[in-house]
């Protein structure tokens, strides 16, 4: 009998994620049980909230889990099974930039796309690298899943400086898809979906969608996004908020453009800029949005619980979204080869694209972490844009591996939704003195 519990490790336990993260575990008990619960972050008092909220429904719930929460690296990463990694380097005050500094020049300003994709990408790198290395340190046969964005540029950066490590590199934007296309075709979840998808991570196109019998799911999914994109309505998006509905429905003209796939939502950033800055206001972005929302509620309700002594009347739900993740280390924990999508290099998993490039291709989940599956040639409208978009990916790593103003301003330049390198030059000058407390000083 396999009796083995697990100790995982929330890197970034100040992360709004978090609460959601625990009681999904707490769900799955008895599929994959857990003797340590421990979080790390290097924001004591932020952390400090969520933890003292974590400790009080451990107690009601599970109180056989021990639970630790520590911002010493060697506390937090021995004895340690899984690491889940979801840190933001520079929090949401940097993400702020990242969104406002593009959109002042009248261009996209977003988390994981263009000009603030790419500086985040550059704060994120040395953050991941350094989990890695504690991860190796102190619990080397550890298995670290990372969704610290931009998860593109931190699985490339990865894959180049730390190739032998056992991180892989995650996504939840199509798992959030794939629960709307079962809901589109009446199915109970989206593990009753059998697809294929390729592309880069945010950047990709799903080729088929079948059913458990086999039967093509494409035809149907495709006439209701064509119509209402990937927008639901009714209960299943009663708690959407009105930026995602409008990132939802967007999706139809994205899926315009290509009607033999289905789209990653994120494409509407990348093909169609011009309509996503007439309709941003450039004084109130997404950040403005998660902090009067997601972390004003998940923090006042960490207070709450604290202040009470109880979490009996909790109203935190356990983040649907959040097993898939779950899902993942219990394949890892247990070989049981499900299929799911990873950000992995691809050394042939798409065909015609660079051996080298970071990609996201379905794998098969084991004991020996991700195996990719092979997708393919890639179309010719695909082809373009995923060799472009990956350059722009490794020309920012070049850069903080160089030190280099000049790959920066390469990458800036190359991104499809910058007009022209005058306007990439001024992102960067302006992006420079934002991130001088995060960036490598370019030469
Ligand atoms: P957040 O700012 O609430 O939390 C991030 C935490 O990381 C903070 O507590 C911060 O102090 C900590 N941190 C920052 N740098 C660190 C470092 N070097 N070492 C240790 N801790 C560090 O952010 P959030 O909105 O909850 O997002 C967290 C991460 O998850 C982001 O990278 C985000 O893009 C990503 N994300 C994940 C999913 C998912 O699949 N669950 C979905 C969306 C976003
Ligand atoms: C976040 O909210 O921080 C991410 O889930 C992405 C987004 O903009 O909603």
């Amino acid at each position: 009998m396999d009796d083995r519990k697990f100790s995982v490790l929330i890197a970034g336990g100040g992360s709004t994620y978090t609460p959601g993260i625990v009681l999904t575990l707490l769900d799955h008990m008895k599929d994959f049980p857990i003797r340590k619960l421990k979080f790390y972050d290097n924001d004591a008092p932020r952390q400090k909230r969520i933890a003292d909220a974590t400790r009080i429904i451990l107690k009601e719930r599970a109180p056989e889990v021990e639970f630790v929460a520590s911002t010493d690296p060697e506390e937090a990463f021995t004895d340690v099974d899984f690491v889940m990694a979801q840190i933001r380097v520079g929090k949401y005050a940097m993400r702020d930039q990242d969104e406002k500094i593009p959109l002042a020049h009248g261009v996209v300003g977003q988390e994981t796309t263009g000009p603030g994709g790419i500086a985040y990408g550059l704060r994120s790198i040395s953050g991941v690298i350094e989990l890695v290395d504690y991860m190796e340190k102190y619990s080397p046969n550890a298995w670290m899943l990372n969704y610290s964005n931009p998860a593109a540029i931190v699985a490339e950066a990865t894959r180049r400086f730390r190739p032998k490590s056992r991180i892989i590199n995650i996504c939840d934007m199509p798992i959030d898809i794939m629960d709307r296309m079962a809901a589109i075709v009446g199915l109970k979840d989206r593990n009753d979906l059998v697809f294929r998808y390729y592309g880069l991570n945010h950047f990709g196109w799903w080729t088929d969608i079948r059913d458990k019998t086999g039967k093509d799911l494409m035809p149907e999914i495709k006439k209701y996004v064509a119509k209402n994109g990937y927008w639901v309505g009714g209960e299943f998006d009663k708690n959407t908020e009105a930026s995602w509905e409008s990132t939802f429905k967007k999706a139809a003209d994205v899926y315009a453009l290509d009607p033999t796939t289905l789209p990653n939502t994120y494409l509407k950033y990348y093909l169609y800029p011009k309509y996503v800055v007439e309709h941003a206001n450039p004084h109130h972005t997404r950040t403005d949005e998660v902090r009067e929302h997601r972390e004003k509620f998940v923090f006042d309700e960490c207070d709450r619980i604290t202040k009470n002594g109880t979490a009996r009347d909790l109203t935190f739900k356990s983040d649907e979204h959040s097993t898939y993740i779950v899902d993942l280390c219990r394949a890892i924990a247990y070989d049981t080869k499900q299929r799911m999508l990873a950000i992995i290099p691809n050394y042939g998993a798409i065909e015609n694209i660079d051996p080298t490039a970071t990609v996201e291709v379905p794998c098969l989940f084991g004991a020996n972490g991700a195996e990719r599956l092979a997708m393919g040639q890639a179309d010719t409208f695909q082809r373009g844009l995923i060799t472009e978009q990956n350059c722009v990916e490794k020309l920012a790593v070049d850069a903080w591996e160089q030190h280099s103003y000049t790959k920066l301003w390469q990458a800036f330049s190359l991104c499809k939704i910058v007009p022209d390198a005058e306007v990439a030059k001024e992102i960067l000058d302006d992006m420079i003195i934002a991130n001088k407390d995060y960036w490598p000083e370019l030469k």
